[in-house]
């Protein structure tokens, strides 16, 4: 029964876990034009990677305080402890905060806040890490990783970038993870989800990450898979997600399973999941099921998930 086994998540979007139904109530609340939005059936309406993009752009901007966030967050967090999630890392962007109108200070204090109550009321461990976004380019980025440096909690343990895979070089982001590098944060970078397996091997060239979210599209090549077990790269998998935006034409396609055996350490995540139909339940059970694996596997996906977390050893300890 995949609902008795914990589960870790390392990467969802918090405002990606909205679901349609609070955003319609916050657009109306605050008189924001959310027309197109949805599809008739009420969820998200999106085709293709880019028209994603853009519907998740929209739907952060109808958040607008700190309890907004705050609401957010505790809502995620209490629904994945009902699905047996122990500890969950929540990706934030600076850059959303600020289009959404929302002081960085209040946007941060609001999600932790959240993240304090689902603690109390159901056990789940949340962290943060803060993301800059690459269709925003990189002199956003910059400034996204300062602010992201200069206000921080406790709660806050890495940095990464979301966005638009196909848009600028790697590199050219390089000075913004220094920032926060700098700053003692660990790094993940989306990378091998839309592009291919040149894009995770060039941000591996560029950037000093632990993980990379996504990274699927490396088992389109032996020597970077190779490279990934070698130097212990752990990928942050969103089948979920994959099988949605058409990465993969169906859960039997899906490599997750070719790449553990290929020795590369391997987690489940939701990323997005109201818009992608999916939850981090589903996505362990459909796992589970498409590829008939013992719930011996299963948990080993989650003590890998809980080796990777960039939380510190007591915590770790805690989830074990
Ligand atoms: N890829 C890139 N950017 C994103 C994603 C994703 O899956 N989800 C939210 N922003
Ligand atoms: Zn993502």
């Amino acid at each position: 029964m995949t609902r008795t086994i914990p589960k870790v998540e390392l990467h969802c979007h918090i405002e990606g876990a909205a679901l349609p139904d609070l955003v319609r109530r916050l657009a109306a609340r605050y008189h924001i034009d959310v027309g197109g939005l949805f599809d008739a059936d009420g969820g998200y309406r999106w085709h293709d990677f880019t028209s994603f993009l853009e519907a998740y752009d929209r739907a952060a901007s109808v958040f607008k305080t700190a309890e907004d966030f705050a609401d957010l967050t505790e809502t995620y967090l209490v629904a994945s402890a009902l699905e047996g999630v122990i500890y969950t890392e929540v990706f934030i962007s600076p850059d959303h905060a600020r289009r959404s109108g929302i002081a960085y200070a209040d946007y941060l204090g609001g999600i932790s806040e959240g993240m304090r109550r689902a603690e109390e009321s159901h056990g789940i461990v949340g962290r943060i890490i803060p993301l800059i976004e690459r269709h925003f380019g990189p002199e956003a980025a910059i400034k996204a990783a300062k602010t992201a440096v200069h206000t921080m909690d406790e709660r806050v343990v890495g940095f990464g970038m979301a966005g638009d895979e196909r848009l600028y070089e790697v590199t050219d982001f390089a000075p913004a993870f220094a920032v926060a590098a700098e700053a003692g944060l660990k790094l993940t970078c989306h990378a091998g989800e839309v592009c291919g397996a040149e894009s995770v091997r060039a941000t591996l060239d560029a950037i000093p990450v632990r993980r990379i979210g996504h990274g699927v599209r490396a088992i389109e090549d032996a020597d970077l898979m190779r490279r990934l077990a070698d130097e212990e790269i752990v990928l942050e998998v969103c089948p979920g997600s994959n099988v949605a935006l058409g990465v993969y034409a169906g859960w039997p396609r899906h490599p997750i399973v070719r790449l553990r055996d290929a020795g590369i350490k391997v987690t489940i995540s939701s990323d997005d999941p109201p818009f992608f139909h999916t939850t981090v339940g589903r996505d362990y059970r459909m796992v589970q099921d498409t590829f008939t694996l013992s719930d011996r596997e299963m948990l080993a996906f989650t003590q890998t998930a809980i080796d990777a977390a960039f939380c510190d050893e007591t915590v770790k300890t805690r989830l074990r």
